[in-house]
């Protein structure tokens, strides 16, 4: 017998991974929930989706979807709901998949509390946790990962990771994306409680998977120092209200390498998602591969690792397309099945919440050093994924 899910978020980022859940040859249920009826209805009046949807399995509610029987719920809310929403389903005893971050509030303080209960909560409550981070699963990610475990790299020197979105991206307008997150019942609710955060500095590094992740899973370490310097607007830009627009840290990493990372939000560059790694014996950087001797180019065929036959074709004819990995530098797919596949084989999901609170702890200190001017900080750490989970 296969696994049920509860997809709980069914906005902008939501909705595009749903068909991906519905066809994981290991699920057999999807349930549907959005406090909007609209966006629950755009799936549930789906012909195609009859096979695993019963009319009984849609809920406008996550307290509602709580009490359902389904084994995990998958949460892609907006971010400063998850790590709540999170506990709140891992305590009602549902697996949770969560977009990220693991919370977005403008207190880092706060932020490593949540990560602090999330850990505790997966203890105390034996459910899994998987986070959602996009840059895990991209090629350049999977490619040094598998270099790092034949030990291609020799000893760990240096990493660099950006995150380049500027505010008026024409690709990704940040000014949209807050005025849709805001354009619901909960958006409303969310906007309100935030403004009780009026005059604390916020700053990009409070949603830095995309940049850390890169170093810290292809090198096996985590962040335990960092030195930080953010920048503020100048222009008096409403978007920001006297927020850092830009942050960038130094870090040293627990197997003696060090890291710089930038979470830019303000800067005349395209969208960049980037990272590179320095080894000993050799370095990626910009898809290459590179040695003492030579620069190898890397298609994005050579980088990605593969999906199970049988996965790929229930992918293909769920989404009747032959490219069945989706957006984020083709992550979706593997995200999707990483969960499945773990929860169905009782397995620790590899973004676990050891790993993932180790991307968040990175950035919230890093915002921390930056709001007292660079001080030296240490980074919180929860340790490794326990081994008899
Ligand atoms: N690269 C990435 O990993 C990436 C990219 C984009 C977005 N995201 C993440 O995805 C998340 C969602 O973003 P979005 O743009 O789709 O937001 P959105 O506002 O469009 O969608 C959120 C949905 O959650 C629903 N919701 C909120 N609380 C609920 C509750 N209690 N019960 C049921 N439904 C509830 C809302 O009604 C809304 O439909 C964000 O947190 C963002 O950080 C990640």
């Amino acid at each position: 017998m296969g696994i049920s899910i509860g997809l709980v978020g069914l906005g902008s980022f939501g909705s595009g991974f749903a068909d991906l859940f519905k066809s994981h040859p290991a699920v057999d249920r999807v349930g549907l929930c959005d406090i909007e009826p609209e966006r629950v209805a755009r799936f549930a009046e789906k012909e195609s989706w009859r096979d695993k949807f019963d009319p009984s399995d849609a809920y406008g509610s996550l307290d509602e979807i709580c009490k359902s029987d389904l084994d995990a719920l998958v949460i892609i809310t907006q971010p400063w709901l998850h790590a709540p929403q999170a506990i709140q389903a891992m305590e009602s005893g549902k697996h949770v998949y969560s977009a990220v971050p693991i919370i977005s509030l403008p207190d880092a303080d706060e932020i490593l509390d949540w990560c602090d209960r999330l850990v505790k909560t997966c203890e105390r409550t034996g459910m899994r946790y998987m986070l959602g981070e996009t840059t895990f699963y991209r090629s350049q990610a999977m490619y040094c990962r598998r270099r790092a475990a034949q030990g291609d790299f020799g000893r760990f020197v240096h990493a660099e990771a950006q995150y380049f979105h500027d505010v008026d991206d024409p690709g990704c307008n940040l000014r949209d994306v807050r005025k849709s997150r805001f354009n619901s019942k909960s958006g409303r609710e969310g906007q309100k409680m935030l403004s009780r955060y009026k005059g604390v500095i916020s700053g990009p590094m409070h949603y830095p998977t995309h940049s850390v992740s890169g170093p810290v899973s292809v090198m096996g370490a985590h962040m335990t120092r960092v030195c930080a310097w953010g920048q503020k607007d100048e222009t008096g830009d409403d978007y920001f209200k006297g927020t850092f627009t830009n942050e960038v840290a130094l870090f040293r990493m627990s197997n003696g390498a060090t890291a710089r990372i930038a979470e830019c939000r303000q800067i005349g560059h395209p969208g960049e998602e980037m990272f590179r790694i320095f080894g000993t014996e050799a370095s990626f950087r910009e898809d290459q591969w590179v040695t003492k001797e030579s620069w190898n180019k890397l298609t994005v065929d050579e980088m990605r690792g593969s999906l199970p036959a049988s996965v790929k074709e229930a992918f293909q004819k769920g989404l009747n397309t032959s490219d069945v990995y989706g957006g984020h530098g083709g992550s979706h797919a593997f995200l999707v099945h990483e969960f499945c596949d773990a929860i169905a084989n009782d397995r620790e999901p590899v973004i676990n919440i050891w790993e993932a609170v180790r991307y968040m702890a990175a950035g919230a200190t890093a915002h921390k050093s930056a709001l007292a001017g660079g001080e030296v900080m240490d980074v919180p750490d929860w340790g490794d994924a326990p081994a008899n989970r």
